[in-house]
């Protein structure tokens, strides 16, 4: 398209159901942040839409679950994602949500103006039923397997593994997600957004108009998708949470989840608009509005098919510029998990890493997962910090800062006649803008950031080559004007670091006292993007500087053990989980449970069963008596260990002979996950429940 009047940038609506973790950061939220905060710099008009998703049915498992209702569950997220996304300085010009009246009354308009269009068609079918619950069974209401590529815990609505959409009906073997049951068939009447229909044109717009500047993978899946064969697509449900069906025959309906979200974005821009004053229209009317979806890979289907047809069968829409859809980011290996808890979530980054937001930004930047999924370490992680932060950008900004306030008392010192070097140096430093603009506009982040650590690169290279610090002893001159061009560069680097690193940012622009926002500044500096490439002088001498505050710290090894140790505890704890536990025994009478005297007992003394691995002989005091018991503990137990353990001791068991002593009773015992033998103790966190008494 020609060069947009506007940009209207939305980013997925997160799900209220859990909160925000790296994953989301890295594939959705930092991406369009940094193209929103790119656009605004370089003096676009530009709306940055998000919000929170609260329908569906995964909010409605989970308030099941927990007991609570689904707008308990929604208000909970929705206030800690909000949170989270304010923290890491995800620039939206409104954050909405979906339960909101605007967005309600949206979405119900959106549905009637297609209906009354004839945009749907009306069918009454059998639909999956759970009779037990009384409920029909759609999207995450039901799982069996996917009848494309075989996986056997696909959903009603899509397949995680190969991206098929589904519908509930399509899977084979289905059971119920609330009862395990199987479903029952039952007629339902619903609505249907007939895809097929679009076929033409969307052929014709993407696969025709889009091939070339849509990533692959995005154009891939949706010509797949389109190869196949699109059919019909149920937008209404036979649920209780959601936006009520606003048609005859629609009570006790509501509309699909995935037709009303992605309306949340016009939504959230009417909100924006009507709080700052301005008309919502051109923004997703006007043909001269540049309109860029940010999602993850699971969203491509909505966001590239549904949804613009839905947008075209309104007819008042404009379509999406580019859906640059990221792939999936695993953490230390695996798939990132709620359900497993393998994850990094942002609260819990935010209190272990306080004020340490940039860095993150920077290492799921560095990694971001553009062309394939990609990995997150925690090693990874460390070393962008530490080589790289710290290594490059903060060593180049300390050493300006600090020399400027150790010769000049902080001043911008005049230069004398510039040597080929520096003049090439500050050319250098002029073609960044360009350079890394380039890459932001073609949605390649990593490279664009790779680009911004290269000026600091050229910095820290200028200065290790000049060596003002030697050069002050001999030429105080030629010094004068060294420090003159590392501030020209150190005042690039505050402001086209302001996309990926916005809190890094605002920190060196005051440090080096460049600011739009301080306006009583006696001498006010603004460089703006495009200011680096064209004015001659960023950093006028004469213009006084702040004291040097260091911009990145060090992470140190033990800070790294210690996410890595919490990972490793997840990881225990699903084995623990997911280890099968014995069914149980045949039911006994409450005269055959009498018969057990079972009490509490403190072990005296212990040692080693000679040439027996695993037997330790106990001497136990059981209250009524102190007697020998031969225990199967020695693997798991030294003798020192167990000496003053208090413990459960069965008492009446027959005596058994082991190895020539007499064993008096057993004291009860349990196996954890890894195969150790522990005392049963409910506390303590390694017996979980089902464990089995022995
Ligand atoms: N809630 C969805 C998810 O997390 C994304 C919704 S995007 C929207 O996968 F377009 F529907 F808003
Ligand atoms: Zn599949």
């Amino acid at each position: 398209m020609n060069k947009p009047k506007r940009y209207t940038i939305t980013s997925a609506l997160p799900y209220t159901n859990g909160p925000i973790h790296i994953g989301h950061l890295a594939g959705v939220y930092v991406p369009a942040d940094i193209y929103a905060r790119f656009l605004r710099l370089t003096g676009n008009d530009v709306v940055f839409i998000g919000g929170s998703d609260e329908h569906g049915v995964p909010i409605t498992i989970k308030a099941k679950n927990e007991g609570v209702s689904p707008q308990d569950v929604v208000d909970k997220y929705h206030a800690i994602i909000k949170k989270s996304f304010e923290e890491f300085g995800i620039s939206f010009d409104n954050y909405s949500r979906t339960s909101a009246k605007i967005h309600h009354e949206t979405a119900s308009q959106f549905f009637k103006t297609l209906y009354e269009k004839g945009a749907f068609i009306e069918e009454t079918s059998e639909q999956l039923y759970d009779e037990q619950a009384n409920q029909f069974l759609a999207d995450r209401f039901v799982t069996g397997t996917c009848p494309k590529c075989g996986n056997e815990e696909a959903y009603g609505d899509q397949c995680e593994k190969c991206g098929t959409s589904l519908n509930a009906t399509d899977l084979i073997n289905p059971k119920s997600a609330l009862t395990g049951n199987v479903p029952t068939l039952k007629e339902t009447k619903h609505w249907y957004l007939p895809l097929d229909r679009y076929e033409d044109f969307l052929k014709e717009w993407i696969l025709e108009g889009h091939k070339k500047d849509w990533k692959p993978n995005v154009y891939g899946q949706v010509k797949s998708w389109i190869d196949d064969g699109l059919r019909p697509r149920a937008v209404t449900r036979d649920l209780d949470w959601g936006i009520p069906v606003p048609v005859k025959g629609g009570e006790g309906k509501v509309l699909y989840v995935w037709f009303d979200a992605p309306i949340g974005y016009i939504s959230s821009t009417k909100e924006w608009a009507a709080r700052v004053g301005k008309d919502w229209e051109p923004y997703w009317k006007s043909d001269d509005t540049k309109l860029v979806h940010f999602i993850g890979k699971d969203n491509i289907v909505f966001h590239c098919i549904i949804f613009p047809a839905m947008l075209k069968a309104e007819g008042s829409y404009i379509l999406p510029d580019n859906v640059p859809a990221n792939e999936f980011l695993n953490l230390e290996g695996n798939k990132l998990s709620t359900s497993k808890n393998w994850a990094v979530w942002l609260p819990d980054y935010l209190l272990e890493f306080p004020n340490q937001q940039d860095v993150l930004r920077y290492a799921l930047t560095a990694n971001a997962p553009e062309t394939k999924d990609n990995d997150f370490t925690w090693k990874d992680f460390q070393a962008r910090n530490n080589n790289e932060l710290v290594a490059i950008f903060g060593n180049f900004i300390n050493r300006v800062v600090v020399l400027t306030n150790k010769y000049y008392e902080g001043v911008v010192p005049k230069p004398n006649e510039l040597s080929a070097i520096d003049e090439e140096t500050l050319a250098a430093v002029k073609a960044y803008p360009d350079v890394i603009a380039s890459s932001i506009e073609r949605y390649r982040f990593r490279e664009a950031q790779q680009e911004l650590m290269n000026l600091a690169r050229l910095g820290n290279k200028y200065l290790a080559d000049e060596e003002p610090w030697k050069v002050i002893k001999l030429d105080e001159e030629r010094t004068k004007t060294i420090m003159y061009v590392a501030l020209q560069i150190a005042a690039a680097l505050a402001t086209l670091s302001e996309p990926f690193l916005p809190f890094t940012s605002s920190k060196l622009k005051a440090i080096l006292k460049v600011s739009s926002s301080d306006a009583t500044q006696e001498h006010r500096i603004e460089n703006s993007w495009n200011d680096i490439s064209s004015k001659t002088i960023l950093l006028p001498s004469g213009h006084q500087i702040c004291e040097a505050e260091l911009l990145f710290s060090k992470i140190e090894d033990d800070t790294i053990q210690f996410q890595l140790d919490k990972l490793e505890a997840s990881k225990k704890a699903n084995e623990v989980a997911n280890k099968t536990l014995e069914p149980q025994k045949d039911t006994i009478t409450f005269e055959d449970f009498t018969k057990l005297d079972i009490r509490v007992g403190t072990i005296l003394e212990a040692e080693k069963m000679p040439k027996a691995k695993k037997l330790l002989v106990l001497k136990v005091d059981t209250g009524i008596d102190v007697r020998t018991i031969v225990s199967g503990i020695a693997e798991s137990f030294t003798p020192e260990e167990v000496v003053g353990k208090r413990v459960t001791v069965l008492v009446n068991l027959a005596p058994r002979e082991l190895r020539g002593v007499v064993s008096q009773g057993m004291i009860l015992m349990t196996e954890n996950a890894e195969g150790k033998l522990v005392f049963v103790n409910p506390d303590d966190a390694n017996v979980p429940n089902g464990l089995h008494i022995s």
